[in-house]
């Protein structure tokens, strides 16, 4: 059911047209893969998208003949397009990374005050979710654990937005502090990752990545090791994905952010 296009199209049957998407960042990888992948999609139209250079008039206009801004930019701009999506009465899908968890209680107030839905999420992959719902389950019985995350080059930030959100997940399952094991003599700055949430975090940069990526996650305890390990590539398959995520936006019921792609398919993480 997750995974079905038509299933989920039935879960907004009461629209009687298709639903509009104006597309921020259509140049980019993402931007390219929701402006050629979401029009395949049942109940999916593409009427305009934004780029940066765009004056505000411009982007006024565009947004007046939207029902939903699909964003996958940068996060310097991803709160202001939130917001004047909103402000526009245009519900926006966006899976920028980097967005602060103020940004996020920006969106969601906003979203509120004008009745509709937002969606934000780290990360669209559906097996990246059931990484994030495994790791909460560990996280309530194990006391170590820490993060590679592995991408590209040219990705614009580190860790990977995914990773942060994986941490937070897994500090809030766990419920208390991770153990994180002093180094008596760190001879290297840095070789022990970043902290965050308690969690430690270690991203690797590699060309030859391009277009892929993964995340492990490696438990430890009571000798034993867990490893989980999600693999993802191509950027294709991102469509299916934020379309679930364009439906459920468009819902009737949906008011207020929802956050995460476990909330769009109903998996609790
Ligand atoms: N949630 C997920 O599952 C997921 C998956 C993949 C990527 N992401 C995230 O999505 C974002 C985009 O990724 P990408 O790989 O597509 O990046 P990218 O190839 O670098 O493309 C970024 C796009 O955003 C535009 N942009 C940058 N700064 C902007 C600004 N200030 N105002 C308006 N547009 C701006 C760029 O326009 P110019 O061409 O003018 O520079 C470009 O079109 C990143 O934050 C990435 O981490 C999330």
């Amino acid at each position: 059911m997750v995974t079905s296009t038509k299933g989920a199209g039935r879960a907004m049957t009461t629209a009687t047209r298709p639903i509009r998407v104006v597309v921020s960042g259509p140049d980019g990888r993402m931007g390219r893969a929701m402006t050629s992948g979401l029009p395949r999609e049942q109940g999916i139209d593409i009427v305009g998208t934004l780029r940066r250079a765009d004056a505000s008039p411009s982007v006024a206009k565009t947004l007046a003949g939207a029902d939903v801004l699909v964003d996958f930019t940068h996060v310097s701009a991803a709160r202001g397009l939130m917001l004047r999506a909103i402000e526009a009465g245009v519900r926006p899908v966006s899976g920028t990374s980097g967005v602060t968890e103020e940004d996020l209680r920006a969106v969601d107030d906003a979203a509120r005050a004008r009745g509709i839905g937002a969606v934000w999420a780290a990360n669209f992959r559906l097996m990246g979710v059931l990484l994030t719902h495994f790791a909460r389950i560990a996280a309530r019985y194990v006391d170590t654990v820490e993060i590679i995350e592995a991408h590209h080059a040219t990705k614009a930030d580190a860790p990977s937005g995914f990773a942060k959100e994986l941490a937070r997940n897994i500090r809030d399952a766990h419920g208390d502090a991770l153990f994180d094991p002093p180094v008596r003599n760190e001879t290297l700055a840095g070789v022990r990752g970043g902290v965050h949430g308690g969690v430690r975090v270690h991203s690797l940069r590699l060309p030859e990545l391009q277009p892929n990526g993964w995340h492990e996650l490696i438990f430890a305890g009571g000798q034993e090791l867990l490893s989980i390990r999600h693999d993802d590539w191509g950027y294709e398959a991102y469509a299916m994905t934020v379309a679930n995520a364009v439906r459920k936006v468009m819902e009737p019921g949906v008011v207020g952010l929802v956050r995460g792609y476990g909330a769009v398919i109903g998996l609790e993480v």
